[in-house]
């Protein structure tokens, strides 16, 4: 039972035991008696330390990326945070130049304070990788497709240079999911999630996770210090979170599908100066993608002619697509990340970000004619 649709129906999914139900049961319970010297009865103390739902959703994970083991979080970035901070004092990492913000804000202004320093290179560009390499780097991070440029890096290349260098290799797994490509049978050493994307998939759940190759030494370090910090899923979460990975294949089959109409419908039009979407053969790492990947995934961004005042200009025209954050869901999202990022915005503006939904593709791709032709 290796393939992925079944995997995703039945992982963390077993009728329970006690009653026979097919939908998991959702345990609440923060605390579970024990014995009077502590003895547990199937194996749960408290809730901060692990529980039944979370413990369904973690296989699930696990079984779906081919990891070894899986630490269900609160949000991605509580996941991204718990790698990141188990790293010693003095260790350097290296990162995506494109990557979701909340990653460069950890590796510019929290990671220093505790005496971690980064480097933000290309990660499609190998030579780059290995330049930025220091005798004291023991992890690189891969983000791949890349946000919100949907840039695609070699997996396989990354995790031999990494390994080269007695570091590990992680991989920010949310835009491709499982679905569409399992870093770690590629060489990663730690797949990690923003669940409350696509793998949730309803756009109403938080979560993060990351799953280990391995139930190693790492693994037991980032699993304790969890049940410290106190950065877990709560159980309604996971439970919602499970259903979603449930239907996941069959939702990315869609999203793929109406992604590349999408993509196809503004490489041809006049208006739009370059489309990001490596399912294009003219993307710059197309072929990695098409290698590495079984399908392109669900986003894409696009540059206007116009500049700022075009790319607002069609995004206030939209009609069906919803000018919101986030992505991975039903609905159709389109941001202009420009105006979210802050004082110092990094994407150009004129880029627009796309998280293509679930509607019929020809509703999406003539909501976005209509407003190309009024931007
Ligand atoms: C690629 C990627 N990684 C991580 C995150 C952070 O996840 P969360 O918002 O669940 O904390 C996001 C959020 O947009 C993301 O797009």
């Amino acid at each position: 039972m290796t393939r992925i649709e079944t995997l995703a129906v039945h992982a963390g999914g077993e009728p329970d035991r006690e009653t026979g139900a097919l939908s998991p049961p959702l345990h609440m319970a923060t605390t579970f008696e024990h014995g009077p010297a502590g003895e547990r009865r199937a194996g749960y103390e408290y809730q901060r330390e692990g529980s039944p739902t979370q413990d369904r959703l973690e296989q699930a994970l696990a079984a779906l990326e081919g990891g070894a083991a899986a630490l269900a979080y609160g949000s991605g970035m509580a996941a991204m945070n718990g790698l990141l901070e188990s790293l010693p004092p003095g260790a350097h990492f290296v990162y995506p130049g494109d990557c979701y913000t909340g990653l460069r804000t950890l590796a510019q202004e929290f990671l220093p304070e505790r005496g971690i320093s980064a480097t933000a290179v290309d990660m499609a560009d190998l030579d780059a990788v290995r330049a930025a390499l220091r005798p004291e780097t023991r992890l690189l991070w891969a983000e791949t497709p890349s946000n919100p440029l949907v840039q695609v890096a070699d997996i396989a290349a990354l995790a031999g240079i990494a390994h080269g260098h007695g570091a590990i290799l992680a991989c920010d797994n949310t835009f491709a999911t499982p679905v569409l490509q399992r870093p770690i049978t590629l060489g990663a050493d730690v797949v990690m999630h923003s669940t409350t994307k696509y793998l949730s998939g309803h756009s109403d759940v938080m979560g993060g996770a990351l799953v280990f190759a391995a139930r190693d030494a790492l693994h037991d370090a980032v699993a304790h210090r969890r049940h410290i910090t106190g950065a877990i899923l709560a159980p309604f979460s996971a439970w919602l979170t499970l259903r979603g990975c449930r239907s996941l294949p069959a939702r990315m089959a869609w999203h793929c599908a109406n992604a590349r109409a999408l993509a196809e419908a503004l490489q041809a039009h006049p208006a739009v100066e370059a489309v990001h979407y490596p399912g294009l053969a003219a993307h710059r790492n197309h072929a990695v993608a098409a290698r590495q990947m079984s399908d392109f995934g669900g986003m894409l961004s696009f540059q206007l002619r116009g500049g700022r005042e075009a790319a607002l200009r069609f995004a206030g025209a939209l009609e069906l697509a919803i000018n919101a954050t986030s992505l991975g869901g039903p609905e159709t999202l389109v941001e202009h990340r420009a105006s979210v990022e802050g004082a110092n915005p990094r994407s150009a503006q004129n880029l627009l970000r796309v998280s293509v939904g679930l509607e019929h593709a020809q509703d999406i791709v003539a909501d976005f004619l209509q407003a190309l032709d009024r931007a």
